[in-house]
């Protein structure tokens, strides 16, 4: 946030900067929200002012996703996280029900996961855990690459020739998973994973949402939490295609909470939504579409600022960044200092010029900086010279 003399970088993996303007907007209206007399968080969720807001927030995502007409949009809670189960319930509910109707419903079902980065390698441990509990059919979770487990560490995203996927020809597959950026490690897929078209294709974008332009259609389901590029955490949003949302009763047994169908049917009310951060998504979906030119032009500004600090990393003697150049992240820049100690004087200095949250995750170590959609280029800049001057002092 900005005042005249304090200007304060963040640079935080999530929750994330949020827009200005957004921010501003919501403070303008946070005590009468469109002449109601009452702040959002004050109105019924089924009220009518809140039923357009929610309704205004669906729009604007269909239009600047482009989503086709045979997809649903759902506000869900608990956090990408508990997609990770929600996902695998409801997905092979959906083979399972093809499989009743063929007959075969005892038949083995496949979950196929690309496993890249810290957040894949949950969501792969999610079906794990939940796969022994699914009665009706055996359930096998494949890990179409394990790039920790090939290569020791995660930093690159191998070819399709290293690539296991399970043949849908000859098994019940009932989705391929992948995370499209992985927030940890710096890891962003470059391409869309080739798989067998009648195969459900399903991105974790939580990182990356609305960074890029996105073709819908190859996906099944699209999800992402909203705390780095959509707003405040809390809401969830998912976009899947209608014919992933099965009855409740059939497949395994799943909370109604974490049910697409149920979502659907009751346009993401089936309990009280966060109606707050729902808001806060709709404002910041009309900055995309008002002030950024939609996901081209974001994706521009987005590819410039990433640009600038790889370009500046590579040319670096004392920068080192842990990721193949092919698969670099554009939204979490991820680098090394030759020592754990000069790496805390990084930090330290760039504190001191209010440069906030640039620690790597605690899992991994190191800088990590995060640049999404709210981020001014200005604001990279500012970090490009800081970088630029620290290298000048400590030369190796
Ligand atoms: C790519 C990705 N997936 C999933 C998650 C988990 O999100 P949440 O904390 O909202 O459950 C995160 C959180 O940072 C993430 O970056």
């Amino acid at each position: 946030m900005s005042n005249t003399s304090n200007h304060v970088l963040n640079f935080g993996a999530g929750p994330a900067k949020i827009p200005e303007s957004v921010l501003k907007k919501a403070q303008k209206e946070f005590l009468d929200i469109n002449g109601t007399g009452m702040s959002v968080m004050e109105l019924s969720h089924r009220s009518k002012p809140f039923g357009a807001i929610l309704q205004k927030t669906k729009d604007n995502l269909a239009k600047l996703m482009d989503i086709p007409s045979d997809y649903s949009i759902l506000f869900m809670q608990g956090g990408a996280t508990t997609q990770f189960a929600a996902i695998f319930l409801n997905l092979v509910a959906k083979k399972q029900d093809e499989l009743i109707k063929l007959g075969k419903e005892k038949e083995e079902i496949v979950v196929d996961y690309f496993v890249t980065g810290a957040w894949s390698n949950k969501a792969v441990q999610e079906a794990e855990r939940l796969a022994p509990a699914v009665q009706s059919n055996p359930i096998r979770v494949n890990r179409v690459i394990d790039v920790k487990q090939k290569y020791g560490k995660f930093g690159t995203i191998p070819p399709p020739s290293e690539w296991n996927l399970t043949d849908p020809t000859k098994h019940h597959v009932a989705y391929v998973y992948y995370c499209d950026n992985e927030t940890i490690h710096g890891v962003e897929f470059p391409f869309v994973p080739k798989v067998n078209e009648t195969v459900p294709l399903v991105a974790d974008v939580s990182s990356n949402f609305l960074s890029r332009p996105i073709h819908v259609p190859k996906y099944a389901v699209v999800y992402g939490g909203a705390q780095k590029n959509l707003g405040p955490a809390g809401v969830t949003i998912v976009v899947v295609r209608n014919d992933m949302l099965v009855d409740v009763n059939v497949g395994p047994v799943r909370p109604l909470m974490l049910d697409f169908k149920t979502a659907a049917d009751n346009n993401s009310m089936y309990n009280t939504p966060p109606t707050f951060a729902i808001y806060m998504v709709g404002l910041t979906l009309e900055w995309l579409i008002e002030e950024k030119g939609g996901l081209k032009g974001i994706e521009q500004a987005n590819n410039s600022k990433a640009r600038k600090l790889y370009e500046l990393i590579d040319q670096s003697k004392l920068y080192k960044s842990p990721v193949d150049p092919h698969c670099r992240s554009h939204m979490n820049v991820v680098f090394r200092l030759p020592t754990e100690d000069l790496e805390k004087e990084f930090l330290a200095g760039a504190e001191k010029l209010h440069m906030h949250q640039l620690k790597g995750h605690r899992s991994v170590g190191g800088i990590r900086a995060s640049i999404y959609n709210a981020m001014p280029e200005d604001d990279v800049d500012r970090l490009i010279e800081y970088m630029i001057e620290f290298e000048k002092k400590h030369s190796p």
